[in-house]
């Protein structure tokens, strides 16, 4: 099948968000509820018996559901929420696998008019913890294998009423406050209220992690569709006929906006697969499923690439029509590959949890640069500022802070109970997402790097904050800088430079405790991958440890004049 092949000047020309609103049949101040666009209206357009979502996981099932099976199941999801006492406006947390319930979960969530809380479920009892208590979370719905973990910190949350489990098998006895639902009771409800929020009701609330504080809750709304479903119309390409798969997990973002949201109200077919990472796991499920639109990640990319080109040749790739990726600096060889191996290049999208769609990216049909993001999509005005100055760059290739016009659909309104830190966010009327880059003569943005500390390890951001005052927990930890270390995979990974307390002794044991003390308490994503014993950790003048001169070393960088490094921290 062909792309779309309306240029990118066609697009920008004349460009209002109506286009979208017009083709979701919504007018400003009706009702408008995701849950609802995602599942009951699909099955209205007469798409009721069309899949919706194909599912395995690695013990080998497989599960499939149409729209009106995802209507149903949601719709149960809901009612039954409800009948807990579960209303509008309420933050009702999914801390599960990529499981179906997640997905379906999700949208009965939103239909009720509650907001939905998804988090990874590799998090730890203390990721879990801040998250919940920041949020005021009081339901949670999970799996039997993550029951522990919220067990752990259920009474230091009094917030936290409901716990759903939705696979228990009566084997263990439920505990406080836990209750058993399943999806698979063939009961699906048949019709649902479904509550009437409107446009600038809240939706979603994805936590992001921030260099100085406690992780942040991004507050989004229902009219984020409006965002979502065109810029999957257009980036992603997405028609009727596609075979979808988006391999980002539901607890970030990528995977609720382009992951739920987009591809089902659009009503595409999505695959999901709850596996862990394999080469040849992956070509095997693209070519079972014959998967169309594929949306990655340059880490995954990166590993595709180490495991050969032998690999993607013992299967068959020819579905596969347009290929996009997020999260990370996509590095130009990793399109070169793609284009000597799948015949197409990966189209690189920008965007963050607080932007909720994609901002700046290669659309079908555009040149693609190799190493370089892409534009501005039609309707988002972004620009570089100057570090010093604020000042829009106006010559190409100078390096400055991205600066986007606030205003588009699925912008974040606000991070929550936290406005002084919603405030910093912009400058000038400019919003500031805190990345660099450039843009060359023909409008292409071209990546920098953050202008934070926060390590971007294959695609997922962690708070060297977080894991900080993690370690200081443990025992032997007199003090500890956090920082990012290059990693040929993951591009970066976390290092942490820890001083002991008198009576401890540097070791690799030591090492391999704290690790894993890192890993339980926050995730594996947050574990240090290497920790360098010190016996004190260079500060400023105020006390403050300076954790880009550390940085600084590990990325072989010209540290030059300290003097200056020392207000930055
Ligand atoms: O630093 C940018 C990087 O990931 C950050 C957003 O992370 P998060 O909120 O977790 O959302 C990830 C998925 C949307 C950005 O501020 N980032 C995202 N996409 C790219 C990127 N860096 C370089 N190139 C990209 N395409």
């Amino acid at each position: 099948m062909e792309h779309n092949s309306t240029s990118y000047q066609d697009r920008i020309k004349d460009f209002d968000w109506s286009i979208s609103e017009k083709e979701l049949g919504y007018k400003r101040g009706d009702v408008l509820n995701i849950g609802w666009y995602c599942s009951d209206r699909i099955c209205q357009m007469g798409k009721a018996d069309k899949l919706a979502l194909v599912w395995e996981n690695s013990a080998g099932e497989e599960r499939k559901f149409t729209y009106n099976d995802v209507r149903r199941t949601s719709n149960s999801i809901g009612a039954y929420l409800r009948s807990l006492g579960i209303k509008d406006g309420d933050r009702v947390c999914l801390f599960m696998d990529k499981i179906p319930e997640l997905y379906i979960g999700f949208l009965g969530v939103l239909k009720i008019g509650a907001i939905a809380q998804p988090l990874f479920s590799a998090f730890g009892d203390e990721s879990l913890f801040v998250r919940l208590k920041d949020a005021g979370t009081r339901a949670i719905i999970t799996q039997r294998k993550h029951v522990s973990k919220v067990r752990k910190i259920l009474a230091q949350l009094p917030s936290l009423e409901r716990i759903i489990v939705v696979d228990h098998d009566g084997k263990k006895p439920l505990q406080e406050k836990e209750v058993a639902f399943s999806i698979y009771d063939g009961k699906g409800v048949e019709s649902l209220d479904i509550f009437p929020t409107t446009a600038e009701s809240p939706s979603v609330l994805h936590y992001t992690s921030g260099t100085t504080g406690q992780p942040k809750g991004v507050k989004h709304v229902h009219y984020s569709l409006i965002s979502q479903y065109l810029t999957a119309k257009w980036v992603l390409d997405l028609k009727d006929s596609d075979i979808y798969w988006c391999t980002a997990d539901p607890g970030w973002v990528t995977g609720t906006s382009y992951g739920i949201i987009a591809p089902f109200a659009l009503g595409v077919t999505q695959c999901v697969q709850d596996v862990g990472f394999s080469a040849e796991g992956w070509y095997k499920f693209i070519e079972k499923c014959k998967v169309t639109v594929w949306y990655s990640a340059p880490t995954a990319i990166r590993s595709l690439m180490k495991a050969g080109d032998e690999a993607v040749k013992k299967y068959n790739m020819s579905s596969l029509r347009h290929l996009c990726s997020v999260g990370e600096p996509l590095n130009s060889e990793a399109v070169i590959w793609s284009e000597r191996v799948f015949g197409l290049p990966f189209h690189d999208t920008y965007w963050q949890t607080e932007t909720g769609s994609i901002m700046i990216t290669n659309l079908p049909g555009m040149k693609v640069k190799p190493g370089s993001m892409g534009r501005a999509f039609p309707g988002i005005t972004a620009t570089v500022l100057d570090i010093h100055t604020s000042e829009p760059i106006t010559s190409p290739g100078k390096v400055g802070l991205i600066a986007i016009k606030p205003g588009w659909p699925s912008m974040m309104r606000a991070y929550w109970n936290n406005e002084h830190a919603y405030k910093g966010k912009f400058k000038n009327n400019w919003y500031l997402p805190g990345d660099r880059s450039s843009i060359d003569s023909d409008g292409y943005f071209w990546f920098a790097g953050r202008d934070d500390d926060i390590i971007n390890t294959g695609g997922h951001l962690v708070s060297p904050f977080e894991v900080e005052s993690a370690l200081l927990e443990h025992e032997s930890v007199a003090e500890s800088a956090v920082v990012a270390k290059p990693d040929q995979i993951n591009m970066e990974v976390v290092k942490a430079f820890v001083s002991l307390k008198p009576g401890f002794n540097p070791s690799g044991d030591l090492e391999l405790e704290i690790m894993n003390f890192i890993r339980k308490k926050l995730s594996p994503l947050a574990m240090p991958q290497e920790i360098e014993y010190v016996k004190s950790l260079p500060k400023t003048r105020s006390g403050k440890i300076m954790r880009r001169l550390l940085r600084a070393k590990e990325w072989g960088q010209e540290i030059g004049d300290t003097s200056t490094l020392e207000d930055d921290e």
